[in-house]
């Protein structure tokens, strides 16, 4: 067993923390307040191969391992959760559909403007009345000879205002449930799309979470993924390794957050004495600590088997979870911590608070995990 990092690993962590630390970090807050991550920032992440991190150098990626790409979201996610977002739902669900499910043909068209990140990828999966049941999806595709003629509604697709490209879910026949399904790659400027809106959430204030109309949208024949009414299997296979990312994302509001409580801490004088050295702190930080260590310990384990081409999908599910619940505890005792300042943005810890809600929500809920967790386990 091996718990050290690479040297490529270790450089990696290096240069996401240093962009992280001296360039994010410093404009983060305002990335949440005005709702748009500078095209600067966007810039700097195409320069460091963040939007194709594991995608090999042949399709224009940076050609890194999974393990790499998990450290680079942790390190964006302690600063900045909407930019960490941005490039996991990239990374894990668009260039990832392609990587894993495209023909040759796909791949070289799509994968190297993705890896540069000219177009920003989105996952078209959710609607109104499909969320954790994804087999029910409405969005209709037609098989017209060389076309499909798509029809529907899709919300909650993180990205989706960048107007680049996205990996469509629907169904030919909706009595045959999940076996209906059928993915392709669709240019998000095409005649019948229709960006709705771009909802105005609690937290992830930085990052687009879009709602479409797709009318009567001609999706080549040559877009679809895979085989015909693969498309569900697709979605679950990327969701599996998505939620490496996003208890990656986890755990990095998570650490922020404790870097944050445990400063403060050493700095806040009450009682004539810096409040760290009150034993209810010192619980707090250790309790903060040893979750911490947990969820790292599971995000990695995960990260490594996928890496390792070995079954994970009780494992991404259990990091997952295990992470958004420990941020979402640490977040709570680090608001704790900072008191009646916490509650004011000026100090920032608040944001994390924000931020960490939906790390329980999305790409799966908390609940449909265990319920994933036990199906696994029953088989
Ligand atoms: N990995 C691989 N295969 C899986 C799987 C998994 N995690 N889960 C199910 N399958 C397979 C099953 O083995 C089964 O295969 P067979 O047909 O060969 O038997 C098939 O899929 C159907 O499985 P179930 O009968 O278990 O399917 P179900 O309808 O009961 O639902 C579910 C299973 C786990 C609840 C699934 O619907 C699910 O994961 N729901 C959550 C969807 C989700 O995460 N949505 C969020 C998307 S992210 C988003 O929208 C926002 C964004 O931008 C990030």
């Amino acid at each position: 067993m091996d718990f050290e990092f690479s040297e490529e690993q270790k450089l990696v962590r290096q240069t996401a923390r240093d962009f992280a630390q001296n360039e994010l970090k410093p404009i983060a807050s305002d990335i949440d307040k005005e709702h748009v991550i500078p095209e600067s920032i966007l810039n700097k992440l195409k320069q460091m191969g963040f939007f194709g991190v594991y995608i090999p150098e042949d399709y224009g990626g940076a050609g890194l391992d999974y393990i790499s790409y998990i450290i680079v979201i942790e390190e964006i996610a302690k600063v900045c959760a909407s930019t960490a977002v941005v490039l996991s739902v990239h990374n894990s669900l668009v260039c990832n559909a392609i990587y894993m499910f495209g023909n040759e043909e796909q791949k070289k068209r799509y994968l190297p403007g993705l890896s540069r990140g000219e177009k920003i990828g989105c996952f078209m999966l959710t609607e109104p009345g499909a969320g954790s049941d994804a087999a029910s999806i409405a969005t209709t595709c037609e098989d017209k000879g060389d076309y499909f003629l798509v029809n529907g509604n899709k919300i909650f697709a993180t990205n989706g205002g960048f107007k680049g490209i996205g990996i469509l879910f629907a169904t030919h026949d909706r009595s045959l449930r999940h076996k209906g399904i059928d993915a392709f790659v669709l240019d998000l400027v095409s005649d019948g799309v229709e960006l709705l809106r771009n909802e105005d959430k609690m937290g992830l204030r930085g990052s687009y979470t879009s709602a479409f109309a797709l009318n009567n949208v001609k999706v080549p024949k040559e877009n679809l993924l895979d085989g015909y009414g693969n498309g569900f299997k697709i979605a679950m296979e990327l969701l599996n390794g998505g939620r490496i990312s996003i208890a990656a994302q986890a755990l990095g509001i998570a650490e922020g957050a404790f870097e944050m409580a445990l400063e403060y801490s050493k700095e806040r004088k009450q009682f004539g004495k810096p409040i760290s050295s009150f034993q209810a702190i010192q619980f707090k930080l250790a309790d903060m600590a040893m979750k911490i260590e947990s969820a790292r310990l599971l995000t990695y384990r995960a990260a490594w088997l996928k890496n390792e081409h070995k079954n994970f999908i009780i494992e991404s599910a259990i990091a997952k979870t295990v992470a958004s619940e420990t941020a979402n505890y640490v977040v709570k005792e680090a608001m704790q911590i900072f008191g009646g300042y916490g509650y004011i943005t000026d100090y920032g810890i608040e944001r994390y608070y924000r931020d960490a809600k939906i790390t329980e929500i999305y790409e799966g809920t908390n609940e449909i995990q265990k319920l994933l967790i036990a199906k696994q386990l029953l088989k």
